[in-house]
C-alpha cells in the first residue's frame, strides 16, 4: 500500500491524489482522500486506481490544507470502497490510513463490538481508527496521548496516519516495520508524510525518515517526535539526492532485482502469524471449512500458468512425500480444453500470482461444473481467482512488477509447503518430531535466503562469461527438477537465449546430444538424497566437454574440482531446498539479460497478466 498526506498552505488535495499516483507501483486495488476543511472531515473512496478517484472527485468539494490519502494492496477483505482506507470513526470526526497488518484485530474488533462499535467492512485497519477513538473517549485524553495507547496494545505491522476534525491543523504519523517518510518544507510551514519519498522529493529534499516505534505530531510551523512510552526524540533530519525512478524501486536498477532482494521479507510476511515454530503453531486462515475436502482427498489436482505452474510441480512433490495424496499438476490451458475426469473426492489447487489468468480461472470454472472442491493460492487479494475459489490462501508477497515472477514463485512454495505441512499433520504422516524440526526449519528460511542472496556479485561475474551464449541446459533431480524449469523460464523470458529445463537423469535420452565445449549446463547439485547421481549426471556433460555451473551446498569440494563454476547456497531439509535454489537462477537469468542490454521489467512480447486466452 502507498500513503501520501500533506499538512501546509496549499489545497492539499491535488497533492496528495499526484503522490499517490507515484505510489501506485506498491497497490492499486483502491484508493481514497481524507480533507479537513473548517473543522469538517470528507472522506472519499473508490475502488480501482487513482484516476477512478480522481473522476469520482471529479464534482466534489475538495478543499481543504490538510489532507491524506492512501492507495491499497488489499490484506484484509476484498478491494471494494467501504474496504478502501482511509477509515473513519462511529462519529466521523477521526480518520486514518494504514499500512501493514494488525495481527491482533478480530481480538479488539471483537472487544469494540461489545462496547457498541459497529464496522462497515472487514479490514484491520477501521479497527485501529475505532480503537483510537475509544481510549480518546473513556481516557478523555490528547489525540496523540489515544494513539500513542493504541499503538501499545497492536501487534503488527503499520505506518499510519491520523487527522481529526477536532484538531485541524495537526497530522498524527507513526510506523513499526512499515516505512515512513517525513518531508519538511520552509521554516517547517508544510509537511509531506509518505511510505517513500517518491511524492515528496519534487517539493523538498529535506527528509526525516521515522524509526520504529515514533510518533510524529505535525503542525504548521512545528513538528515534535516521541515514541510510543512519550520519550521526545531528536528527528534526524537528511538531505535527499535521488532522482525519483530510483527511489521508486528503491535503490535498485529494476524492480526485478528488487523484488529479488525483497525475498527474505516477501517470504517472512507469508508465513507471519501463520506459523509460530515454538508453539508448534501452523494455521492457515483462509483454509478452514473445506478442509475436510483436501485432508481426505483421494487425489490433488493441481492448476496454473507459467511460474505458478512450476510451483505447483515442486508441490507435487512436497505433498507426495509429506501429505502422500498422489498429485497431478495441469497446465490450466491444457485441462481446460480436455474432458477431464474429476472425482468427487478430488481436491483442486490453483495458483496464480495475478488471479486474473484466463486459462486458470476458466479451468477452476470447468473443475467446480465437475463437482470439485477449489483451494485458492493467489497473490492479489479480491482477484477474480481469489473469488472464484471456494476457499484458499493468499501469498502475502507484496505486489510483484517485474513481468518474470521470482517473489511470487518463493511465496507460492511456501503457501504449499505450509497446506502439506498441515495435511500431513493431521493425517498423522509425520513424526511430532520431524514436524516440529520442519516448523523451525522454515522460519529460519528467510535468513538462509537473505544468506544465499550474498552471492550476487559471484553470479554477476558468472553472468559476463556466458552473456553470448545462444542456448543453455537446466538440470536438477526431485524437488529441484521443477526449479530447473524455472531457471530456463527465467533466462528465456528476459534474455532471450534459448534455455530448456530438463531432469537430469533424462539427459542422456536427449538433451546430451547438444552438448559440446559451447553449452553451458546448469546443475542444481546440493546435498539432497540424488547428490552422488547428480554428480555421476556432472561427469556425463564434462566428459563431452560442456560448461558446468553448479549450485552446491557449502564446502562442497567434489564438485568444485568437477565443474567450471560453483555457486554456493546454505543447506537445509531437502523440502525446503526449492526456496533457495531459485535464488541464484533467479539473479543469473538478471544478469546475464542486463548485459545483453534487455529491458528486464518487461520483456518483449509478454505480460504480466494473461487476461486472454
Ligand atoms: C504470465 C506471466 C508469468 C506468470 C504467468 C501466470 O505469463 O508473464 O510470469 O507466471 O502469466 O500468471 P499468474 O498470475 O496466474 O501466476
Amino acid at each position: 500500500c502507498g500513503i501520501v498526506a500533506y499538512l501546509g498552505e496549499q489545497e492539499a488535495c491535488p497533492i496528495v491524489l499526484k503522490g499517490l499516483k507515484r505510489l501506485e507501483y506498491r497497490g492499486y486495488d483502491s484508493a481514497g482522500v481524507a480533507l479537513i476543511h473548517q473543522n469538517n472531515l470528507s472522506v472519499f473512496k473508490k475502488k480501482g486506481k487513482v484516476t477512478d478517484l480522481e473522476k469520482h472527485l471529479a464534482d466534489k468539494a475538495i478543499t481543504g490544507s490538510i489532507g491524506m490519502g492512501h492507495t491499497r494492496w488489499a490484506t484484509h477483505g476484498e478491494p471494494n470502497d467501504i474496504n478502501a482506507h482511509p477509515h473513519f470513526s462511529s462519529d466521523s470526526r477521526l480518520a486514518l490510513i494504514h499500512n501493514g497488518i494488525i495481527e491482533n484485530y478480530a481480538t479488539i474488533r471483537q472487544e469494540l463490538m461489545h462496547k457498541g462499535h459497529q464496522f462497515l467492512g472487514q479490514t484491520d485497519s477501521e479497527v485501529l481508527v475505532h480503537f483510537i477513538e475509544q481510549i480518546q473517549k473513556e481516557n478523555q485524553c490528547s489525540l496523540f496521548e489515544a494513539v500513542r495507547i493504541a499503538l501499545n496494545e497492536v501487534v503488527g505491522a503499520y505506518a499510519i496516519v491520523v487527522m481529526s476534525a477536532d484538531d485541524p491543523n495537526q497530522l498524527l504519523a507513526a510506523r513499526k516495520s512499515s516505512p515512513l517518510v517525513i518531508g519538511i518544507g520552509k521554516d517547517q510551514k508544510e509537511f509531506w508524510l509518505a511510505s517513500d519519498a517518491t511524492p515528496i522529493i519534487e517539493y523538498t529534499n529535506e527528509v526525516v525518515y521515522l524509526d520504529d516505534h515514533q510518533i510524529a505530531i505535525l503542525q504548521k510551523g512545528s513538528m515534535e517526535i516521541k515514541d510510543i512510552s512519550n520519550v521526545p526524540t531528536t528527528p534526524y533530519i537528511q538531505y535527499l539526492d535521488l532522482t525519483l525512478d530510483a527511489i521508486e524501486k528503491g535503490g535498485f536498477d529494476s524492480f526485478m532485482l528488487k523484488e529479488i532482494f525483497e525475498q527474505p521479507e516477501s517470504v517472512h510476511n507469508c508465513l507471519r502469524g501463520r506459523l509460530i515454530a515454538e508453539k508448534g503453531h501452523l494455521q492457515l486462515g483462509g483454509i478452514n471449512k473445506y478442509i475436510d475436502r483436501l485432508l481426505y482427498a483421494k487425489r490433488i489436482i493441481i492448476l496454473g500458468c507459467g511460474t505458478s505452474w512450476h510451483a505447483g510441480l515442486v508441490a507435487e512433490y512436497i505433498f507426495e512425500e509429506l501429505a502422500r495424496i498422489p498429485v497431478e499438476v495441469e497446465y490450466a490451458s491444457e485441462f481446460r480444453y480436455r474432458n477431464p475426469i474429476i472425482y468427487p473426492d478430488d481436491a483442486v489447487i490453483a495458483i496464480s500470482q495475478s488471479g486474473e489468468t484466463a486459462d486458470t480461472l476458466a479451468a477452476i470454472e470447468l473443475a467446480k461444473s465437475k463437482g470439485a472442491t477449489i483451494f485458492g493460492v493467489c497473490n492479489v487479494v479480491g482477484s477474480s481467482i481469489a473469488r472464484a475459489t471456494h476457499e484458499g490462501a493468499y501469498t502475502h508477497a507484496g505486489p510483484e512488477i517485474g513481468v518474470a515472477s521470482t517473489k511470487a514463485f518463493t511465496a507460492q512454495v511456501t503457501v504449499l509447503l505450509m497446506m502439506a505441512l498441515m495435511i500431513a499433520k493431521k493425517r498423522q504422516n509425520v513424526a511430532e518430531a520431524q514436524f516440529s524440526e520442519l516448523l523451525y526449519e522454515l522460519e529460519s528460511i528467510p535468513e538462509k535466503i537473505a544468506k544465499t542472496l550474498k552471492i550476487n556479485e559471484e553470479i554477476e561475474k558468472i553472468a559476463h562469461i556466458y552473456q553470448h551464449s545462444s542456448n543453455m541446459i537446466y538440470l536438477g533431480r526431485g524437488y529441484n527438477f521443477p526449479v530447473a524449469l524455472e531457471g530456463a523460464l527465467k533466462l528465456k523470458e528476459i534474455s532471450y537465449i534459448h534455455a530448456e529445463g530438463y531432469p537430469a537423469a533424462e539427459m542422456k535420452h536427449g538433451p546430451i546430444a547438444l552438448i559440446d565445449e559451447e553449452m553451458p549446463v546448469v546443475f542444481i547439485a546440493i546435498k539432497d538424497n540424488s547428490y552422488e547421481k547428480v554428480v555421476s549426471n556432472i561427469q556425463e556433460v564434462k566428459a563431452r566437454k560442456g560448461r558446468v555451473i553448479a549450485i552446491v551446498n557449502e564446502g562442497d569440494n567434489l564438485i568444485s574440482s568437477m565443474a567450471d563454476h560453483v555457486i554456493e547456497i546454505p543447506a537445509t531439509y531437502d523440502v525446503l531446498t526449492p526456496l533457495l535454489t531459485v535464488i541464484p537462477l533467479q539473479l543469473l537469468a538478471y544478469h546475464i539479460a542486463v548485459l545483453r542490454g534487455c529491458n528486464v521489467d518487461q520483456p518483449r512480447n509478454l505480460a504480466k497478466s494473461v487476461t486472454v486466452e
